[in-house]
Order: C-alpha cells, then sequence, then structure tokens
C-alpha cells in the first residue's frame, strides 16, 4: 500500500503532536505546520524528518504557501488534520471584541482557509479532513465563561457538515473531533481545573493519546462510511 501523506496543522505540541505521533506509528507520511513555537518545532525536525513547516493558518497567502509546499514536495495529500483553535474563557463582560475576532479567526476562519487549499488535493486522494471542536455543540447551551469560544466552534461544525456535504460526491470525508477536558504540558490552565473534572462522568480528564486514537479512527478506512459527524471524545461530559 501507499504511504499517506498527513498534514497536522498545530502538529508541534498538544493533541496534535498526540495525533501526528499515533498516525505516524501506523507508517503514515506526517508533516506539521505551526505559528510561532519555533522551539518545539526545532525539537520535532528530527522526529519528523524535516516534514515541519512554518505558516499561520488564519494568512491566505501563508495557507496557500504551504499547501504548494506539500504538494510540489509530496505530489498529493491524504488526510488534513487542523489542530488549530485558540481558547479564551471569559463571562460576557469580560469578552472583548477583539477576543470574538481572535475565536472566529483562529477557529473557523483558519478552518475555512486550510479546507479551500485542502480541497484540490483531498479530491485527488479521495482523502479526509478532521478538525476539533469541543464537547457539546450539538446542545447549542449557554457557557458560563466560553461563549465566544463555544460559538466560533459551533459556526465551525457547521462549516465541517457542509464541507462534508458538498465533497462527499468527490470522495472526501470530513468530521469534527470534540475533546472534553484534555490536559497537556501547553493546555490552558482550565485543562488543570478540578471543579471541571469532578463533573466528568467518567470521573477524570481524557488523553491526548485517547484523542489521537479516535481521531486515527476517522481518518482511517475504517470509518470510510462516517462523515459529516461531531465525536465527542469527553468521558461523557457535556459541558
Ligand atoms: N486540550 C483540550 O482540553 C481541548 C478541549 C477541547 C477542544 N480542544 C481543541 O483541540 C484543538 C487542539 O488543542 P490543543 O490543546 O492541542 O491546543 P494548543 O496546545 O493550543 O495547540 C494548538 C497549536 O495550534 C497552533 N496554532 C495556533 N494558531 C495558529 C495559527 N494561526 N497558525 C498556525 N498554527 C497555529 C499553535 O502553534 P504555535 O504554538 O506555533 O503558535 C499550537 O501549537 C484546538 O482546536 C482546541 O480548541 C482542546
Amino acid at each position: 500500500m501507499t504511504e499517506r501523506v498527513v498534514l497536522i496543522t498545530g502538529g508541534v505540541r498538544g493533541l496534535g503532536l498526540a495525533v501526528a505521533r499515533r498516525m505516524a506509528a501506523d507508517g503514515d507520511r506526517v508533516h506539521l505546520a505551526y505559528r510561532s513555537s519555533h522551539d518545539l518545532a526545532r525539537e520535532r525536525e528530527a522526529e519528523f524528518e524535516g516534514r515541519v513547516h512554518r505558516a499561520d493558518v488564519t494568512d491566505q497567502d501563508e495557507v496557500r504557501a504551504l499547501f504548494a509546499r506539500i504538494a510540489e514536495r509530496e505530489g498529493r495529500l491524504d488526510v488534513l488534520v487542523h489542530a488549530v483553535g485558540e481558547y479564551v474563557a471569559a463571562p460576557l463582560t469580560e469578552t472583548s471584541p477583539a477576543d470574538w475576532r481572535r475565536m472566529w479567526s483562529s477557529n473557523v476562519e483558519s478552518t475555512v482557509l486550510v479546507a479551500d487549499a485542502a480541497r484540490p488535493l483531498l479530491r485527488a486522494s479521495r482523502g479526509a479532513l478532521l478538525a476539533f471542536g469541543v464537547a457539546g455543540l450539538e446542545g447549542l447551551a449557554a457557557r458560563r465563561r466560553t461563549a465566544a469560544y463555544a460559538a466560533a466552534k459551533s459556526a465551525l461544525l457547521v462549516f465541517v457538515r457542509s464541507f462534508a456535504r458538498e465533497e462527499a460526491p468527490h470522495g472526501v470525508r470530513a468530521n469534527l473531533l470534540s475533546p472534553g477536558v484534555v490536559p497537556h504540558d501547553h493546555a490552558a490552565a482550565d485543562a488543570f481545573d478540578e471543579a471541571l473534572r469532578a463533573r466528568i462522568p467518567l470521573g477524570r480528564t481524557g488523553t491526548p493519546e485517547e484523542v489521537a486514537e479516535a481521531a486515527r479512527f476517522l481518518c482511517s478506512d475504517e470509518a470510510r462510511y462516517v462523515t459529516g459527524v461531531d465525536l465527542a471524545v469527553a468521558g461523557g461530559w457535556l459541558a
């Protein structure tokens, strides 16, 4: 079988890195993209054999250049995992217009840009796209401290489902994976909040490896009939 070519944006740390390692362990040829974590990127160079690229995925020119580089180097792209999406936690009274714009740009606009750039490559390979939401989107529930973040992720869910629908006739699948609370070395402080942990029905936070296992499945041939879903990997927590 031909080695799959995978691009993981936000892949030098956190959940993206866990997915990258899981897919590399399966024999995929994994590329990573990052924005500003230069030291971490350097650390990943050897592990991913130079396939580490700097690109701000909220900038259309940088996104186009990134996908052109992958296309030139590999001639194909089979899987795009978009693990970018900034977070802000505050009540509405303390959420600024700049916070709202940042949530939209980082979570929604970036996905639209990478999906657009990846489309021809994914059509050619009949590949798959995976983006990251947050548990509980389906309920459209009020959020105590994460309205701007959850609103952006809700828009992202509509985008991913629409992309899945439009691309299905071309053999391309698109899904959302929605983690609950998953601490890692660079996670936001809320991921370590005991009060949050206490509300998780399975009684513990998740691990990046558990998220990566679900991501592996959604991007694999085992999930060839799965598209347009939002899979919560959250220990039963729905925010
Ligand atoms: N961890 C959790 O508990 C949790 C829960 C629910 C949902 N999620 C979602 O899961 C995804 C991954 O989460 P995470 O915890 O791994 O996040 P993270 O630690 O913040 O990592 C995100 C990565 O995205 C990169 N990035 C951010 N903006 C970028 C941009 N404009 N261009 C290129 N790269 C950019 C960052 O790279 P640089 O450092 O180089 O800037 C960073 O390495 C996110 O969408 C997040 O919202 C996470």
